[in-house]
């Protein structure tokens, strides 16, 4: 803090109150002309009519569309979007996979680290790139009109440089969603009132759009058209709220180059698997016979849950002649349950490893932390709840199912405002039992409720092993790490053995990603050095599960120099 005794002294009250204004304002004019010299997004964010699905409903979008706008910018650029909230909700914006450098002020998950921003007001939001390359998304990080409010982010290489695979004659977005033809926050809020798992939905969509598959939608499915013999960078995001997907294109594979803006060693493949979260940059070669071709995608669901098993579908089409009434192909797609399709895809998931491309895979681990995530119930007075048994559905990581706290962990953290949080999150599962026996102790199955989160000294070492478990239900659990990318070391089915697994690790050229399957009845090992100081979540991205509480947080502290800290907080941050 500055010594102001002195002008006090000399100029007594008033014009001491005149100099820290004048200090306060010089101060935020420079925050802002900084921040001026960025180039600038504007996003409205508003209710807009749409119809699918032969009924139309009001949406919440940005700007009227559906897929949102998309951002492009190049390798470490920073950019300005200034948020206008038009809409009836409390909402925040995330840059999924961004990692803002010591700035989570921008980050977006509500009330971890900002408060939402309210109907009829705005917020300003500074995205900084650094080592990202590929393909990433943002969206709604506040509740789920993220269903509608979500949209890419494409990320160039740096100016004056290439891509690290021969150069795409196109670009093509190609954006994964899912439609319910009821409101959506209805379906969350009644679920949440019930206690019962929210309703599934009605549609999943290829860039907005469900596909010839279902009634009303045939004119508009999306359409991509291919020229003989041309290549196609397709930029794939999973925006999807609860499921994974299996996609492929009929009698075309694909090869796969990039997931979660990091670069992968290519890999040939007739499918993709990608859980909502993820991306993957996959290019496509126009080499078949004239004709139509589906692209489609469906569910990978492992629970014993209903879950949504229609089909969306997009369409290639060759340039030249098509003939009346031809019928594109369709293409293969694993089975709804096969898991070790969408394993055996994850495991080919390799880092680029080349002299641009270099890895840095942390080899001695300061920090072990191992995490359950688990479906839990809560019990009901009278068992007069939805859930399983008239209980109420829950979620949790090492049996603590997050609650949200009324103001944001960040500020609470940074202003020193306690009762906010705690620092207790176990760095071993509470209670060790075989977690992927078939029928776990019922008991097991009841968490606690609380704040606790994860504390992290500046560069240390961190390896997680998620170990899921069958409490309620087994499944999958696509888990999303902000601020931060990790490198995916291992994979494992049954209970994690800390002496056996870590020898089957790859620490070679481990993939680098932000969203990670723990796969159902098994486990997943990640590493990452915490240099990112600030506050940083961790949540399932299966968004009925983070409305569950499935979500952890890491609070990174600052490093010695001034390079290691946490920046300042800009001066418009929404109020709580
Ligand atoms: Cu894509 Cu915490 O979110
Ligand atoms: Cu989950």
């Amino acid at each position: 803090m500055m010594d102001f005794s002195i002008v006090k002294m000399l100029f007594g009250k008033k014009i001491f109150i005149l100099v820290i204004l004048g200090v306060l304002l010089f101060h935020d004019a420079i925050l802002r002309r900084r921040r001026d010299s960025f180039r600038r997004y504007q996003f409205v964010v508003n209710e807009t009519p749409f119809t699918r699905l032969c009924e139309t409903k009001n949406i919440l979008t940005v700007n009227g569309l559906f897929p949102g706008p998309t951002i492009e910018v190049h390798k470490g650029e920073t950019i300005v979007v200034d948020v206008y909230n038009m809409g009836n909700y409390n909402i925040t914006l995330h840059w999924h996979g961004v990692k803002q450098p010591r700035f989570p002020w921008s980050d977006g998950p509500a009330y971890i680290t900002q408060c939402p921003i309210q109907p009829g007001s705005n917020f300003s939001q500074q995205i900084i790139f650094s080592v990202e390359e590929g393909t990433l998304w943002w969206h709604v990080h506040s509740d789920w009109s993220r269903a509608t409010v979500h949209g890419a982010i494409v990320v160039y290489p740096q100016y004056g440089t290439t891509y690290p695979f021969p150069q795409p004659d196109e670009e093509v977005l190609i954006t994964l969603g899912e439609w319910w033809k009821k409101d959506v926050m209805e379906v969350i809020t009644e679920a949440l009132t019930t206690g019962a798992d929210p309703n599934i939905s009605d549609a999943f969509t290829i860039n907005g759009q469900p596909g010839d598959l279902y009634p009303c939608s045939q004119p508009e499915t999306f359409q991509l058209t291919v020229v003989p013999g041309a290549t196609y960078l397709l930029r794939i995001v999973n925006a999807a709220m609860n499921d994974i997907f299996f996609l492929s294109v009929a009698n075309h594979s694909l090869t796969v180059v990039g997931t979660d803006g990091s670069c992968t060693k290519p890999f040939t493949t007739d499918y993709i698997t990608i859980s909502p979260g993820q991306t993957i940059d996959a290019l496509l070669l126009a080499d078949q016979p004239p004709g139509l071709y589906y692209i489609a995608a469906r569910a990978y669901a492992s629970g014993s849950n209903p879950f949504d098993n229609t089909t969306t579908t997009a369409v290639v089409q060759y340039y030249g002649p098509i003939y009346p009434f031809q019928q594109p192909s369709f293409p293969y797609l694993p089975d709804y349950n096969d898991t070790s399709a969408y394993i055996n895809f994850s495991k080919s998931l390799r880092s680029l490893t080349s002299e641009s491309y270099p890895i840095d895979v942390p080899l001695n681990v300061t920090t072990q932390l191992i995490s359950t995530v688990s479906i839990n119930t809560i019990p009901c007075p009278n068992t007069s709840c939805a859930g399983p048994n008239g209980t109420r559905l829950a979620a949790s990581m090492n049996n603590i199912s997050f609650v949200n706290p009324s103001i944001d962990i960040l500020q609470a953290y940074y202003n020193h405002i306690t009762g906010v949080f705690d620092d207790q999150f176990p760095h071993f599962p509470p209670y060790v039992f075989n977690f992927t026996a078939d029928y776990p102790q019922l008991i097991l199955e009841v968490p606690t409720r609380g704040r606790e989160v994860i504390v992290l000294d500046y560069e240390s070492t961190v390896e997680l092993v998620l170990q899921g478990t069958n409490l309620v239900t087994g499944l999958d659990h696509p888990m999303h790490l902000h601020g931060y990318s990790f490198y995916v070391v291992g994979y494992g089915f049954g209970n994690f053995d800390k002496d056996k697994d870590p020898l089957t690790y790859n620490l070679v050229d481990p993939p680098l990603q932000n969203t990670v399957i723990v796969p159902k009845n098994g486990w997943t090992a990640i590493r990452f050095i915490a240099n990112n100081p600030g506050v940083w979540f961790m949540h399932c991205h299966l968004e009925r599960h983070a409305s569950w509480g499935m979500e952890t947080v890491f609070i990174v502290k600052n490093g010695n120099d001034s390079n290691a800290t946490l920046l300042p907080p800009p001066p418009d941050m929404p109020p709580c």
